[in-house]
């Protein structure tokens, strides 16, 4: 069997940059050779798909049957034998994910107790644990201010509270997880050159073991 691909998670609240930087790291990452694939979630599988349009406000949901759907996307994002991502790491393709458990550690509990969301996610935490988590760090004002120029339509988590909740929550998740998980925060209210060379350097280092 050739080598595993690693798997790299990036996280943030709406509206940190992250969609910018991961599509740099990927350029970069192939730049250097590396096979490197991008994924996101919520997928647009079965189960995103429905996501979506609890997102979206076109449909409603329970917050509780939300955290729970979550769950079941991750699951098939992880599994899925199409595109799954235990299958792109066993090609030897490096993935690279738009968000992953700790969203729901910081979203979904803000509704939902958080000790339910951390035990329902752990069969995932158990399967694949990523190489390096990255959170791309930004004040919820910083955040709103970008959310309300780049968009049309404000999505369900999308006001300044909600938002202030989620980054704490956050914070408070990689507190109580910091034994078991790689986590990066690097500062988003940089210029977008210097935030993808800081996280460059630290996938190189942390995730490769290749000093630059
Ligand atoms: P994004 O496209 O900006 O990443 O938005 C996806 C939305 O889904 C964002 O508001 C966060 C939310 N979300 C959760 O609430 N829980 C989760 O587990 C995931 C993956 C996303």
């Amino acid at each position: 069997m050739g080598n595993l691909g690693k798997f790299i998670v990036f996280e943030g609240i709406d509206g940190s940059g992250k969609s910018t930087q991961i599509k740099l790291l990927c350029e970069n990452l192939k730049k250097r050779g590396i096979l490197c694939r991008q994924t996101l979630e919520p997928t647009y599988g079965m189960v995103g798909g429905v996501l979506h349009d609890i997102l979206s406000g076109d449909k409603k949901a329970d917050p509780k049957v939300t955290a729970a759907l979550f769950v079941a996307d991750r699951l098939d994002h992880i599994l899925n034998n199409d595109d799954g991502i235990l299958k792109s790491i066993n090609d030897g393709v490096t993935v690279i994910c738009d968000r992953y458990y700790f969203s729901s550690y910081a979203y979904q509990s803000v509704e939902v107790p958080r000790e339910w969301v951390i035990g329902a996610n752990r069969l995932a935490a158990e399967t694949l644990r990523p190489d390096a988590t990255i959170f791309v760090d930004v004040s919820a004002d910083t955040a709103m201010e970008r959310i309300s120029k780049n968009r049309d339509n404000i999505e369900l988590y999308e006001s300044f509270e909600r938002l202030s909740k989620v980054r704490e929550g956050y914070f408070s998740a990689f507190e109580l997880m910091k034994d078991e998980e790689k986590i990066f925060v690097v500062d988003g209210n940089r210029p977008v050159e210097k935030i993808a060379e800081e996280i460059e350097k630290i996938v190189m280092e942390k995730v490769f073991s290749k000093d630059l």
